[in-house]
């Protein structure tokens, strides 16, 4: 079924949504996205999406398109309209259309593009996968040093996920200096005992919308939470790992590079904090 999707300020059949060739999130990656999970035909924590993405605009001096409230309705509109009850929302925004290529940013007057689509996604919240948890690989963390900003410059982790299938595992967690920043599209977590492990926030890895609400969840559940860079063969040796993203929740990982992690089943730890984010964030959902 062909879905209806955003274009700045319009409602459109998919084949007929269209951004010039000169728009420069097409020429430069000169944009900025979100993923918003949906559940029971609901937004999961939107405001911590709306946050984010008022942070990313700001350092990058692009102004914002549209309010929160009508970035809310406008989310809610294409859920109805899609008929969603489980999925993703993706929004981007882009420096827009300047009219020809330049490295120069173009002056305000230029309207930034604003595009959003939903993706169908059934099972999103009992996928397979997480029964399983997830095998990584761990590469070297080559993106540029600003991830904290959520840019559609996603080539490199594009290209490890596919590292990560040609090795026949799920992802890639990027490794930096020796210790673990994140993965392609998810933060990374490791439990030890009765804590949780996850890198500190800084300008080296995304800060989850995710991740806030499983540490907010983990501390209240009497988890010890600790935020500090861990290396690989700490992760391999610690009793779980996880990663979190709006995609994915929270997902035990139970691979690390051919190692077995924990007893390569999710683990409790993991298990029971998909269990309680999915919950909590149900309630809050709007
Ligand atoms: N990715 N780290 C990176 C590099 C990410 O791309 C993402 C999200 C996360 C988790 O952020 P959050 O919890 O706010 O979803 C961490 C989205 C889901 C994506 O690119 O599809």
């Amino acid at each position: 079924m062909s879905r209806t999707v955003y274009v700045n300020g319009d409602y459109l059949p998919e084949a007929d949504a269209k951004v010039s060739i000169f728009d420069r999130g097409f020429l430069m990656a000169d944009g900025v996205y979100e993923v918003t999970s949906v559940l029971d035909g609901k937004l999961i924590d939107f405001e911590g999406h709306a946050v984010r993405l008022a942070r990313s605009l700001a350092e990058l001096e692009m102004a914002s398109p549209i309010g929160d409230d009508d970035l809310a309705g406008m989310f809610r509109e294409l859920v109805r309209l899609n008929r969603i009850e489980q999925g993703m929302i993706y929004l981007q925004i882009t420096r827009g259309n300047p009219g020809d290529r330049s490295f120069v940013f173009p002056d305000a007057s230029v309207p930034s593009t604003i595009v959003a689509f939903t993706q169908d996604v059934p099972n999103l919240a009992e996928p397979p996968v997480a029964k399983v948890g997830f095998k990584v690989i761990t590469i070297p963390d080559l993106r540029w040093d600003r991830v904290d900003i959520k840019t559609t410059q996603l080539l490199y982790p594009s290209m490890g996920k596919m590292l990560a299938r040609k090795a026949g595992c799920d992802d890639s967690w990027f490794v930096a200096d020796g210790a673990v920043t994140e993965g392609t599209s998810n933060n990374a977590y490791i439990v030890k005992g009765n804590r949780i492990i996850t890198r500190q926030l800084g300008s080296d890895i995304l800060h989850g919308i995710t991740r806030a609400a499983v540490l907010r969840f983990a501390a209240e559940a009497q988890f010890e939470v600790e935020e500090r860079a861990f290396t690989v063969a700490e992760a391999q040796a610690a009793d779980e790992a996880f990663s979190t993203a709006a995609s994915i929740f929270v997902m035990p990982v139970v691979e690390i590079d051919g190692k077995t992690v924990g007893t390569g089943k999710p683990g409790p730890v993991a298990v029971r904090l998909r269990e309680i984010y999915l919950e909590e964030m149900r309630k809050t959902a709007i």
